[in-house]
């Protein structure tokens, strides 16, 4: 069957934009093509349209207005990083970290793939913009898609439809970075769909050169909203690379002192290592408050003074739901009570509401699980998924900053980074000087979370936090970070290492963790105006015994101390981890790496 041309009803004139969407309907030969406006009609349809065909299911409207419930494929619950790939023309500019095919082959093969893929399929058009339209340099992605899920999370995480199609051909045709995906699961005439198609088979490939995407046989999340990991990250860290900015894995936070200062933090934890609640985090320390830019993505640029400056390139929330809740994250509670969200392999209870491990102390007696099947508080496995998520509208936020979509970003003063580790890393430490940040995070290393297919627990070195999202060679992307020192009139931040998950002997976390947070917090920005020493260590600074106010905490004196505390032996055991670590990027690793481990090994010895 030939598409019609009629049938593209297309609804601009960008000429690069049109021929591709020819192409791609020709290829994966849908039912019928629909240019998405982002318009409230639409949301109302697509969404009406899933809760018909079993992809969703609508909330009860009094507790969650406008919201509604995916449940996944079992198999297709979380990224798929061994199915992620750097499609770079040259292999060696993947480098060691990445799966990497070559390009020409990588498209022969999903060129099969998506040949028909559509079939019985409605293919919606998704223009959009990461970051705010009126950016010096707005970043325009058009995503394909045949997924409604899709189309409505896109609604939700990203400026889209006719707004930025128009920005698009505003001035001349516009760049943009075309971003395909499909599910995998064309329909034969009279066959019933399933309430989540996807793929046995999976692709999520990247061409850093010709700036595209192209993903198949996954409808979750992090596989199919393209311009979230893929674009944002993963090519936007080749685009930041070649244009001397930084593209990261970060949350954005303003701290406002009690006296009024204000400080603004980036930091970069892996997947599930609690970046959206330190972004949302409500201090316990009396006075201060925070304000949130962004949970996950970081866009950096230097300004004219030199500072640097971020911006978040999403427009909504996709946030890990276990642990969520009242005590641990009340303003994540509330973005989500003002409704329009979508949930995805959650628990949804008899009243038609969600709940998932941790949103409440006590357990609702029944619930359906993130499989559809009946569930009690007695069963032994969870209600919600580890990996089930919210995904809400920024906008909802009450703790959001009103400038939070300003074009120029905010200055950033200091940058941590962080993970989970059971031992070894101090919760906070200092970096010594800009070359000694950029180890820190070359070095941070975490326990792997459900956020991505595999073994949960592992201790893997993640670089920044970008291990799965570095979209070229991670030895070329440390070197990038080292080169930002050398740029005229720079003034960067300083760099911390935080850890919130050191644990004692028998498992449990040494610190508080949450809003407990905001006394680290605190600690830095002390540091950040020379109000307080540090004492030294190979691990970096550490803060003086006192400096960290603990006023008003109920953990003991001695297990915040083992939480603060540098352990030699545990760091020796660490340096081989790091060579190997080190080895494993090859040759074109920055001596002053090696020259800072060189320093840690011996100050150890
Ligand atoms: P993200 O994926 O990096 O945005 O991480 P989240 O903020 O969504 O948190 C992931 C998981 O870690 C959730 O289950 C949180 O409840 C948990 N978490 C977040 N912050 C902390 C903390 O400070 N301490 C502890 N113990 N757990 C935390
Ligand atoms: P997260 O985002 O970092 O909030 O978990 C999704 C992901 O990284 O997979
Ligand atoms: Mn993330
Ligand atoms: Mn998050």
């Amino acid at each position: 069957m030939t598409l019609q041309l009629e049938r593209l009803a297309a609804p601009t004139t960008h000429a690069r934009l049109l021929a591709w969407v020819r192409e791609v309907a020709e290829l994966t030969q849908p039912d019928a093509v629909q240019w998405c406006d982002g318009s409230e009609a639409e949301w109302e349809r697509v969404t009406t349209q899933m809760v018909r065909t079993g992809t969703l299911i609508r909330l009860d409207p009094l507790a969650r207005p406008n919201s509604f419930h995916a449940r996944t494929d079992p198999d297709d619950v979380a990224r798929v990083e061994d199915r992620t790939f750097i499609c770079s023309a040259d292999e060696a500019d993947a480098g060691p970290t990445n799966h990497w095919v070559d390009p020409a082959e990588m498209k022969t093969t999903m060129t099969e793939l998506y040949r028909g893929s559509m079939r019985g399929r409605t293919m919606y058009v998704i223009p959009f913009c990461m970051g705010p339209l009126d950016a010096h340099e707005p970043r325009f992605g058009v995503e394909i898609t045949d997924s409604p899920y899709v189309v409505a999370s896109m609604k939700i995480m990203t400026r889209m439809g006719s707004a930025p199609l128009a920005a698009m051909t505003a001035d001349g045709d516009a760049d943009f970075v075309p971003c395909l995906h499909s599910v995998g699961a064309p329909l034969e005439p009279g066959q019933a769909d399933v309430p989540w198609p996807c793929n046995a088979t999976k692709y999520i490939a990247h061409f850093p050169e010709e700036r595209a995407v192209w993903s198949y046989g996954s409808g979750y999340g992090g596989n199919s909203l393209l311009g979230k990991k893929c674009y944002s990250l993963r090519i936007a860290s080749v685009m930041a690379h070649d244009e001397g900015w930084l593209a990261e894995h970060m949350l954005i936070l303003r701290l406002i002192s009690p006296e009024g200062r204000r400080y603004h933090v980036a930091a970069a934890f892996p997947s599930a290592c609690g970046k959206t609640n330190l972004a949302m985090i409500q201090p316990t320390l009396p006075g201060w408050r925070a304000e949130m830019i962004g949970d996950d993505i970081a866009w950096m640029r230097v300004g004219e003074d030199g500072r640097l400056y971020a911006t978040n390139p999403e427009n909504g929330l996709f946030g890990v739901a276990p642990g969520t809740g009242w005590t641990t994250n009340p303003n994540a509670m509330r973005t989500m009570e003002s409704g329009n969200s979508l949930f995805t392999n959650v628990a949804v209870t008899d009243h038609g509401d969600v709940w998932w491990e941790g949103m409440t102390s006590i357990a609702p007696r029944r619930a359906t699980d993130w499989q559809g099947r009946a569930w009690t508080p007695e069963d032994d496995t969870p209600a919600a998924h580890p990996n089930s998520r919210f995904c809400t509208p920024i906008s909802q936020c009450p703790v959001l900053a009103d400038d939070f979509d300003s074009p120029t970003g905010v200055p950033i003063d200091a940058i941590l980074f962080g993970g989970r580790r059971a031992s070894t890393v101090p919760l906070v430490s200092q970096a010594r000087s800009w070359q000694h940040g950029v180890f820190m995070g070359a070095t941070c290393s975490s326990e792997t979370t459900a956020a991505a297919t595999g073994e949960v627990g592992l201790v893997r070195r993640d670089p920044m936090a970008m291990l799965p999202f570095i979209g070229y060679h991670a030895a070329d992307y440390l070197g990038h970070w080292l080169s930002m020192a050398g740029r005229e009139g720079v003034r960067l931040p300083e760099v911390f290492y935080v850890n919130w998950f050191r644990k004692s002997a028998d498992g449990r976390f040494l610190w508080p963790g949450f809003g407990e947070n905001s006394r680290v917090l605190a600690w830095i920005t002390q540091r950040l105006d020379g109000a307080v020493g540090a004492v030294e260590s190979p691990a970096g600074l550490l803060p003086e015994p006192g400096d960290l106010d603990l006023r008003g905490l109920d953990t003991d004196q001695d297990t915040v101390a083992r939480a603060v505390a540098f352990d030699a032996d545990e760091w020796r055991e660490e340096v081989p981890r790091i060579e190997e670590w080190f080895a494993s990027l090859g040759p074109r690793l920055p001596a002053a790496l090696h020259e800072e481990l060189e320093t840690l090994r011996s100050s150890l010895a």
